[in-house]
This record gives structure tokens, sequence and C-alpha cells, in this order.
């Protein structure tokens, strides 16, 4: 006799890596977002532009768990925020870092915030680097390092414990432009390498398009996305991207959407 055999249990990998359904949210009587939708595709490297003061910063800490909203629902990977497990790169790496920790103190401090033992910690931080290539003597404290390490520190910050998601807001916009090039080369990378799905508010248009799967362009408030716009081409990204054709196509799209906006 056969005995029946269990189906196999196939979970679909979430669609969406953050999907967004009605969020309102106002500062007094400043209305930043009425009945706003965002759905991302899964794996993506999204990058956030938009006029000054529209909320992009906003956005990101709601969709990070940082700053609550008013009413709407907001999903990573399928769960509510507080169930997934987030990485979150500041804008200013100088403000961001604890200045009484050495460099490594402050890479290991999320893990050890959530009490795992400290040769667990000590394997982390040792495979990340290891994984990313990175020499630097972390026993020195955050001041003594340039820019562009600083703001690097605090990315393997963000990275140590596994985020199932990176959130940047503006990160580059501290640094000068030679380590720029550096600090974003070394984002690719670990796109590349990991493939945690990374959402980024970026300044610079061309910055924006640059390293971006999905450019998302907003309005003016009360903000509402003007477009979704796709950006394929191959990785990594180089210097020859920025001079072709598909590059310089898409970011003059872009710059037209937004000045379109800009006159309403
Ligand atoms: N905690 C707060 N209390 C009151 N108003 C706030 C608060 N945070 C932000 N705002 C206001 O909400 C609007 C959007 O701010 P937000 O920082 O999200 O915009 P942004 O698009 O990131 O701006 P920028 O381009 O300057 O980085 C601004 O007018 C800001 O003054
Ligand atoms: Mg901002």
């Amino acid at each position: 006799m056969m005995l029946d055999q269990p189906e196999p249990q196939t979970v679909a990998p979430p669609e969406h890596f953050i999907s967004i359904k009605g969020l309102c949210k106002s500062f007094g009587n400043a209305v930043l977002y009425d009945n706003f939708d965002l759905d991302l595709p899964r794996n993506q490297l999204v990058s956030v532009f938009g006029p000054n003061g529209c909320g992009k910063s906003t956005l990101i800490n709601m969709i990070s768990g940082l700053t609550p909203f008013d009413s709407g629902e907001i999903l990573i990977h399928d769960k509510p925020i507080r169930r997934a497990r987030i990485g979150y790169v500041f804008q200013n790496y100088r403000e961001a870092m604890l200045p009484w920790l050495s460099a490594y103190d402050n890479i290991a401090y999320p893990l050890r915030v959530r009490g795992m033992p400290e040769h667990e910690c000590r394997d982390r931080v040792a495979t990340l680097l290891n994984t990313f290539n990175i020499n630097l003597d972390l026993k020195r404290y955050p001041y003594s390092f340039s820019g562009g390490q600083q703001q690097l520190i605090s990315i393997l910050r963000a990275l140590v414990a596994e985020p199932e998601v990176l959130f940047l807001d503006e990160p580059f916009s501290a640094l000068d432009f030679e380590t720029t090039l550096f600090v974003r080369d070394k984002l690719q990378e670990i796109f590349l390498t990991t493939q945690i799905p990374m959402f980024m508010v970026v300044h610079n248009l061309e910055e924006a398009v640059f390293l971006a799967d999905t450019i998302l362009l907003l309005s003016k408030r009360p903000t509402h996305l003007v477009e979704m716009v796709s950006f394929d081409a191959p990785r990594p990204r180089t210097l020859d991207t920025l001079s072709s054709r598909p590059f310089v196509e898409v970011s003059r799209h872009c710059l037209d959407i937004f000045r379109q906006e800009m006159r309403k």
C-alpha cells in the first residue's frame, strides 16, 4: 500500500521588499503624505530623489521604523516593520559614530546590544571585514579616520547584524568627491556580494541614477510618486556607465520630470 506523501511546502519569496498602502503623515497642519502607496520590486537598489523638504528623510524614517506615521500600512518583505531586520546608515557619519568607542567597537555595537557572546561578535566582524577586503586599523577611534573611511565604518556597522534591508539617507552628502567615489564603489560591491535590497535617499540626480535599479521621483508636498524610473545597465557600474547612452538618457529623463514638477 502506498502512503500519501505530504506535499512539499514551497514558500514563495515576497514579491516586494517594501510595500506601502494608504500612508498618511502630517506634522501639525503640514500634510506630508496623504494616502501614499508604493510597491518596490524585491532584490533591488532603489534610490529616492525629490525636492528639498518634500519628506524623503521622513519617508525613509517611517519605513525603517524610526518615525511613527498617522495611518496606513508599511510592510518589509510582507512583514510589519517591527518584525523586519533592518540596517540604517545615517546622513552624517560624524554624528552617527559613538566617539568614545574604537572603530571596532562601533561596528560590533549592534551585536553586543543584542547580547551576542564576544567570540561570536569577533567572528562576525572578522567575516565582514574579510568579505569586503577592509584593511583599517580598527583599534583607532572614529575621529582619526578620513570621512570616507568613517562612512564605510558606519555602513559596516549597519551590515554586521545581517539586515534584510539596508536604508541609507544621503550617504554621500557629507563626503567630498573623491571619498564619494570610494564609498559608492564599496556600496556597489556590498550590494553585489550580499544582494541585500537597499533604499537610499540621494540629493544629486546623477548619484541617484548611477547605482539604482529603480529611481523614485517624488513631488512637492503633499508628496506623491511622480514616476518610478528603471535603469537596467549591467553591473558593476563603472566610469564608462556615466558616459553610456542609457545613463545619459535616464538622467535626462529624470531631470525633465523634476523640472516639470518644480514648475508646478
Ligand atoms: N519632527 C518634525 N517636526 C516637525 N516638522 C518636521 C519634522 N521632521 C520634518 N519636518 C518637516 O517635514 C518636511 C519634510 O522634512 P524631511 O526632512 O522629511 O524632508 P527631506 O525631503 O528629507 O528634506 P531635505 O531635502 O532637506 O533632506 C519639512 O518641511 C520639515 O521641516
Ligand atoms: Mg532629508
